[in-house]
């Protein structure tokens, strides 16, 4: 590497960058997926050193309330409009960033306070929550996770900034890359699911997609790594409840998706509500002194979750406001979300010396340069027009479909009732989701319109015209409390040739603050379920849902499942396309399915006991009323045809640490039409020092293979990502013997698919 400028570069500056570029090229991520964060810091160091000389020259020129002005963000109506109070304190220079103030036409007007009337002329920063589509809406991010296509997933993400950024909104509060592994917190559906391997390569996607190489180009917007950290893990799968985790569990299950959006050159972070260890994460130096800004050399901006200044009298650790603003900022946080403490302190506690001017500096300089990072400076406003082209375009839309389509996983096919054939006269379609547009949106839907999805009902409509009668009854809501219209039901089942039953949740059921102590099918909906199994006719259940449900019921006696989550504008097309056959579902789960609550958490990749269960022996580890084992695990999902991977070969089986393993299946497509098998490999340490997961992912690849078709899959394991966290929080990889194994999901495990390597000298 040859940084021509590096001379004139500002040292510090210089110093975290050398750090990132260094980070960069060791990390294996970026190394399995792009050049690109390498061009991207490479194009930054050219830059930063002018930016830098900016920020100072601004700070130098502000006043203590414009300073103060810079670390406040403001929330906007949920409509997308600024509040009059926004224009008053933008044209005093006093609003650093709003969030939900979206639109070309309110972002320009509120922006033209700010950069034509303002002393400074410090553009304003709007955020908005584009989690999974602006306008037009994709699969909530689990389901979108379960296409385990991290083109297709980089791409939705990229769709979602071209459209958010031509809307005025410069910086999305997304990723979330919480790993969880308790399906009774509502937010496991704003996530990528329980593995951390997984989960690290869809982190680096989404960001990818949101931000590209160059965050300042009029298509991307600022992507944000959310919520650091541990937010996943609360307690008993109560949203905002405590975590206490150790820290070798942290770093090696919880950080590592946040790594990975450090590797893709994401922009921003976001506090947790939770505390960690004791500590609140916004109030947390080991989380952002430590590892972010130390160890991980991040030098963008970290902003508040919603109130969560605030929030830190209610956890018990700051004994005023005054106290809460201190702490936060002394923690090392820049913008402050909807409280206003350290706005209204901030003076206070300089005067008081409870914080330093540097602090304080320090943090202005943190949204000062994102504001410069994304051009805002130069080109402050959106374009009316853009906008126009850019928002829900058919291209979009069409791109929606494809996507939602890869979310989908088959669950259960007996005796091949899926494909429904296009010659049915007759189809029943049950279940309120079927025909509820608002529902198929999912949670955090960005600007997306109710009136705007494409439900079930019509989606087999257009798919089947006048060609075969289609009658539909709703059964009962999502509460399912009220089953007066089982019986309406019941009847049309009856007088069908096929029934296509939705049930699931609603989306207000699952995500922030939906959280639930209990995850089967709500109210009585199972009970409609076994009605409509009772008429006697072939049927579907399709689920519309946030989270793993416990559908043992279903599971064992219905003959078809399609899971489809909520999957966005283009949910009925998209599965009106699968079950009629014009689609091959491929999905496999980003999270296990457990069969009773009682046994979460329940993860693919948990440590081994010292009594594994055996069926003859009363004293190992198991349940005396359920098995130890998952209704549907991690990685699991069917297809219309068949797949048949056999023959594991292994390059080596003597390897060092600098080695990289190649693993070679052969992939057979046994059915009758075209699909996709995701074949994947994981790897179990046998003996280490730390007690290692009976099975870790550690590589995975798509097929596409037609009727007949068989292709030999090369998946490469890097020995250096076989390491683990020792007793000391320091990565090693250590000599000794593991085991590979590769199979259609993490249960699938064949004797004649398992290989063994020795890592030594
Ligand atoms: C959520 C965040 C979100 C923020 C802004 C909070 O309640 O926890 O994930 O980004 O609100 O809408």
């Amino acid at each position: 590497m040859c940084f021509v400028t590096r001379r004139a570069l500002d040292m510090t500056s210089a110093k975290i960058h050398r750090a990132v570029l260094v980070l960069l090229l060791l990390s294996p991520i970026s190394g399995l997926l792009a050049q690109g964060p390498v061009a991207t810091i490479r194009r930054q160091l050219a830059g930063d050193a002018a930016i830098e000389r900016k920020i100072n020259a601004l700070l130098a020129k502000m006043t203590l309330a414009e300073k103060l002005g810079q670390l406040q963000q403001l929330d906007g109506e949920a409509s997308g409009k600024y509040r009059p109070e926004h224009l008053v304190l933008a044209k005093k220079g006093l609003l650093g960033s709003t969030l939900n103030v979206r639109g070309a036409e309110q972002s320009n007007e509120l922006q033209r306070a700010a950069v034509e009337q303002s002393r400074l002329k410090i553009p304003i920063l709007f955020g908005f929550d584009v989690i999974h589509g602006y306008r037009t809406i994709f699969p909530i991010p689990l389901g979108e996770s379960a296409s385990w296509d991290l083109a297709s997933i980089e791409k939705s993400a990229y769709i979602a900034a071209k459209e958010a950024r031509a809307a005025g909104v410069h910086w999305t509060f997304a990723p979330m890359v919480d790993i969880a592994r308790d399906p009774r917190w509502g937010r496991i559906s704003e996530g990528a699911g329980e593995d951390t391997y997984l989960a690290s390569l869809i982190a680096f996607a989404r960001v990818r997609g949101f931000q590209g190489s160059d965050f300042s180009a009029n298509d991307r917007v600022m992507a944000c790594a959310k919520h650091f950290a541990a937010y996943g893990a609360a307690e008993g799968g109560r949203d905002y409840n405590t975590t206490d985790l150790s820290e070798r569990t942290l770093r090696e299950v919880y950080f590592p998706p946040f790594k990975a959006t450090i590797d893709a050159g994401v922009g921003s972070y976001m506090t947790s509500f939770n505390s960690l260890n004791g500590i609140p994460s916004t109030a947390n130096p080991f989380l952002w002194k430590k590892v972010l800004r130390g160890e991980w050399k991040f030098d963008g901006l970290v902003v508040t979750d919603y109130t969560a200044v605030m929030e830190l009298m209610k956890h018990g650790v700051a004994s005023d406001e005054a106290d809460a603003a201190r702490l936060a900022l002394n923690t090392g946080i820049d913008l402050e979300m909807v409280s206003r403490l350290i706005n209204a302190h901030g003076e206070r506690l300089l005067k008081d010396k409870k914080i330093s001017i540097a602090t304080l500096d320090n943090a202005v300089g943190n949204v000062l340069r994102v504001k410069f990072r994304l051009g805002l400076f130069a080109k402050p406003y959106a374009d009316a027009n853009r906008e126009k082209a850019a928002v829900f375009n058919a291209e979009h839309r069409k791109f929606a479909r494809e996507s939602a389509i890869k979310s989908f996983v088959l669950l259960k096919n007996e005796k091949e009732t899926l494909p429904i054939s296009k010659q049915t006269k007759e189809i029943a379609v049950i279940g309120f989701l079927a025909n509820d547009k608002r529902n198929m949106n999912g949670n955090w839907s960005g600007d997306g319109r109710s009136e705007d999805p494409v439900t079930l009902l019509e989606g087999i409509r257009r798919k089947l015209g006048n060609s075969a009668k289609i009658e539909f009854a709703v059964g009962c809501d999502t509460k399912c409390e009220d089953t007066s219209g089982f019986k309406q039901a019941v009847e049309i089942a009856k007088g069908a040739d096929f029934v296509v039953l939705t049930v699931g949740e609603d989306i207000d059921m699952s995500a922030e603050a939906a959280s639930r102590s209990n995850i089967d099918l709500p109210g009585k909906q199972l009970n409609l379920v076994k009605k409509i199994h009772a008429a006697g006719k072939p049927y579907v259940v399709v689920l519309m849902n946030g989270r793993p449900l416990t559908i043992n019921w279903p599971a064992e006696n219905s003959p078809a499942i399609l899971e489809t989550w909520f999957a966005g504008t283009e949910a009925g097309n998209a599965i009106a396309d699968v079950l009629f056959g014009d689609a091959n579902p491929g999905g496999k789960l980003p999270v296990t399915f457990p069969r009773s609550i009682g046994q979460i958490p329940l993860y693919y990749n948990a440590l081994p006991t010292g009594r594994p269960f055996e069926s003859t022996n009363k004293y190992t580890s198991k349940y005396l009323d359920i098995p130890n084992t998952a209704l549907f695990p991690f990685g699991y999902g069917l297809s219309y045809t068949t797949f048949k991977i056999t023959n594991l070969k292994v390059n080596t089986t003597k390897l060092t640490k600098k080695d990289t393993l190649k693993v070679w299946v052969d992939v057979e497509n046994t059915g009758k039409r075209e699909g996709t098998e995701i074949v994947q490999v994981y790897v179990h340490d046998l003996a280490a020092s730390i007690s290692r997961p009976v099975k870790e992912l550690k590589g995975f690849e798509r097929v596409l293979l037609k009727a007949g078709e068989k292709r030999s899959v090369e998946i490469q394991i890097k020995i250096a990502d076989l390491g683990f966290y020792d007793a000391n929080n320091q990565y090693i990889v250590e000599d000794g013997q593991f085991r590979i194994f590769a199979g259609a999901n993490s249960d699938d495990v064949r004797d004649d698919l398992i290989e063994f390597i020795t890592v030594g000298k």
